[in-house]
């Protein structure tokens, strides 16, 4: 039985990589930091087949002792401060987590002798193309991050390139475009929508608020995308590849289709307010994806469009905000 070994596992891609792991016949590990951490408490109630590790990005005696006794065939890096907007108030923490937390990770796998054996999978980020040069976005674009998740990311992207190159090691990095879903944290501006759309409509709040509604991502969603994750570490050779739907819609577009689903007015003024403490120092503007080398080389497309994204994530909102006070 393969093991893989996840960091992050207690995020949104952290509970998708992991049912689509358990299909597939691996024992999964996850790694969980934190003295206690509820989110590791509801995990091991969905997951209970999986076993939970204590370890942490910024602390590399703990990994060197989670990958020596795990000793995984494959390794998910999904561990990161990944909220941008947070990594400006926290560019430090962020930097340290996000960005040296993969190079610890790739250390304490050369430091317990496994570097020849690991397929390792980085989890990258469509946010290193920040101010974009080209669109769509590929794995030839330049990358000009606009936040400290974005220059973090970026420089794991290249540590990952670099150990590659440098000790031959099977490293992916999946730069990834925005991916959303039913586990996606309520920090993100779609769960934002598409629960707050759900009390609307269920009578609990009247309105809420958002920053800009101008920036456009390509949206697509988490459980296709960690299939693509999965791909990338089965492959003879290690390489990066985009992931991405192709289709870029604002976030007005984004609040306008919840609107619509939940059969509500789609005259946003009504619901909406503007939020000027959620502007950010610098935006990125555009993002959209080409995804033309995964479908060419791990036959991957997304297979959920934004339409059954946007209905998928209010109607599971719905659900839950019913079942709750
Ligand atoms: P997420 O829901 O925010 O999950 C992040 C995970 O990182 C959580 O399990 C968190 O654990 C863990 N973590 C935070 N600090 C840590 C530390 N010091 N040591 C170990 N683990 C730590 O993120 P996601 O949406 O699943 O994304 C997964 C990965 O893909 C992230 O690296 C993200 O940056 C990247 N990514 C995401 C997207 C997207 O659209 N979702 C797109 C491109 C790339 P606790 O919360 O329990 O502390
Ligand atoms: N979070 C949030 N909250 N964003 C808002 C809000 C709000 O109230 N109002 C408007 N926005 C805008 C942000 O300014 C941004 O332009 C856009 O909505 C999307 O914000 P997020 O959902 O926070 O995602 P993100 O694009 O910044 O980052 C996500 O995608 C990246 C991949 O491109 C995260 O998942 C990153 O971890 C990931 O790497």
């Amino acid at each position: 039985m393969p093991v893989a070994l996840v960091t992050g596992v207690t995020g949104q891609d952290g509970h998708h990589l992991t049912r689509l792991l358990i299909s597939k016949g691996y024992q999964v590990v996850g790694v969980v930091n934190g003295q206690s951490n509820h989110r590791a408490e509801s995990f091991s109630g969905l997951f209970p087949e999986v076993n939970l590790v204590r370890g942490d990005l910024t602390d590399f005696s703990s990994l060197i002792q989670v990958v020596g006794k795990v000793k995984p065939d494959e390794i998910y890096n999904l561990g990161a401060v990944s909220h941008v907007g947070l990594s400006f108030n926290q560019p430090e923490l962020t930097a340290n987590v996000t960005g040296l937390g993969t190079l610890r990770l790739l250390e304490a796998v050369r430091k317990v002798g496994l570097e020849d054996k690991v397929k390792f999978y980085q989890a990258s980020s469509s946010e290193m193309f920040g101010k974009v040069r080209t669109t769509p976005q590929n794995e030839l674009t330049p990358f000009h991050p606009r936040s400290p998740y974005g220059v973090a990311k970026t420089f794991a992207h290249y540590t990952c390139v670099n150990y590659r190159e440098s000790y031959n090691m099977h490293i992916s990095c999946g730069i990834l475009f925005n991916h959303e879903g039913e586990f996606r944290g309520h920090e993100f501006v779609t769960r934002k929508i598409t629960s707050s759309v759900a009390k609307i409509k269920l009578g609990k709040i009247n309105n809420f608020s958002l920053g800009a509604l101008s920036p456009k991502r390509d949206w697509g969603y988490a459980g296709d995308y960690v299939e693509a994750m999965w791909r990338m570490t089965q492959q003879s050779s290690p390489d990066d590849f985009v992931i991405a739907t192709g289709k870029t819609h604002s976030v007005q577009d984004f609040l306008e289709t919840a609107l619509e689903v939940a059969e509500l007015d789609t005259e946003i003024e009504k619901y909406v307010t503007f939020d000027a403490d959620m502007k950010r120092p610098a935006e990125v503007d555009l993002l959209v994806g080409d995804s033309s080398k995964a479908k060419q080389r791990l036959d991957w497309e997304a297979k959920i469009n934004f339409k059954e994204l946007i209905t998928l994530m209010v109607e599971n909102d719905l659900r839950l905000e019913s079942l709750s006070k």
